[in-house]
């Protein structure tokens, strides 16, 4: 019996896993182990004899139990130690940083006037970038040999030789997307059209693609009036100064009869251009009655119909509102510049939640 002791503590202070823990358990006391084996050879003994083997067996069988019990709990803690010591980790060492994009500000501002305008009742309608001259000038009434077309330093797509019609143009303007909505949905209509546009122009206000949007409203008593509300009505909101002063000075465009361009009150100090401010006067837009030829183009009876429309420049407003100096850098893809005018993705503006940082 001391054979037997001596083998399986032995045995059990040097198994390696739990595993190999179980196979001794069974091979000592599971049914068929040794230990069980000597308990059932209790029967054929004399009562002498096994009052001195049966309480000796019972030790013994409780001996190899608790050693099992006791070596399994060690398995345990040193398999959780080794848990703690492989996958220790150092809580203290700097973060890891991750590239961060920005919004560009040109993407921020036609977020905020699509907020706005669509707080005013404006739907966004689209238009191609490459058009036909038709849109982009006649149903506009600029007809083909208008000084009109000479101002716009015209991007002309390529014909193929031979082929003698009119060429494609890079839009000069978002203004034939008032053709297109007009065909669309008719009389009434409110919408703006946010978009690319192009002219061959290059220096620190101007870019060969830049950006506007065109408004328009159609019904059967707008006026002057309500262009003159809707636009005050924009400045105030985007660039957040109540009562800021507007300025409608007689102008003209082909397609609005009559015609205004738009300035807003600012001033300059220190070289640093202020906004809703002073008496100096800054441009902003070009607007007017659209021309009944214009709603004709477009499908719409002049006789019954009358709206307004007007157009803006996109990246102008972004300049004035954010304080950026060079239009060029817009385009440059500067990532400091980027960092530095850029927005962050969850600046969403909405016109409860502020439409600026
Ligand atoms: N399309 C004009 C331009 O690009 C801007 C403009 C002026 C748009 C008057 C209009 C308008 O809708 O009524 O210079």
């Amino acid at each position: 019996m001391d054979a037997l002791r001596q083998k399986y503590i032995d045995a059990i202070a040097n198994v390696a896993d739990e595993s190999a823990l179980e196979d001794l358990r069974v091979a000592a006391v599971g049914k068929k182990g040794e230990v069980s084996l000597k308990m059932r050879e209790l029967g054929k003994m004399t009562p002498e004899e096994r009052q001195v083997a049966g309480p000796k067996l019972n030790a013994l069988k409780d001996e190899i139990n608790s050693a099992i019990a006791a070596k399994k709990a060690a398995l345990a803690d040193a398999a959780l130690d080794e848990r703690l010591r492989s996958e220790w980790l150092d809580v203290t060492l700097p973060a890891r940083t991750r590239p961060r994009g920005t919004i560009h500000p040109v993407s921020q501002v036609t977020e905020e006037v699509s907020a706005i305008f669509a707080d005013m009742g404006f739907k966004v309608a689209e238009g191609p970038q490459i058009e036909n001259d038709w849109y982009n000038f006649d149903a506009l009434n600029i007809p083909p040999h208008h000084p009109a077309r000479q101002e716009f330093d015209t991007f002309y797509m390529n014909r193929a030789e031979g082929d003698d019609r009119p060429p494609h143009v890079l839009r000069t303007h978002t203004s034939p997307v008032q053709i297109r909505a007009m065909e669309k949905t008719g009389a009434p209509i409110r919408v703006i059209a946010p978009g690319r546009v192009y002219r061959s122009d290059y220096d620190q206000t101007h870019t060969p693609m830049f950006h506007q949007v065109e408004g328009m409203a159609i019904g059967k008593d707008i006026s002057m009036a309500n262009l003159k509300w809707v636009l005050e009505e924009f400045f105030a909101a985007f660039f957040e100064i109540d009562g800021i002063k507007t300025r409608f000075r007689a102008s003209h465009f082909p397609f609005t009869e009559p015609s205004a361009e738009v300035d807003i009150q600012c001033s300059w100090v220190d070289g640093q251009l202020r906004i809703g401010e002073g008496d100096g006067w800054m441009e902003v837009l070009g607007s007017g009655m659209m021309h009944p030829k214009v709603l004709q183009a477009g499908g719409i009876d002049p006789d019954k119909w009358q709206g307004f429309a007007f157009g803006m420049g996109i990246d102008r407003i972004a300049m004035l509102k954010y304080g950026i100096p060079d239009l060029r850098a817009f385009f440059d893809s500067d990532l400091r510049w980027l960092r530095h005018y850029g927005f962050g993705a969850l600046d969403m503006p909405t016109l409860h939640g502020g439409l600026s940082r």
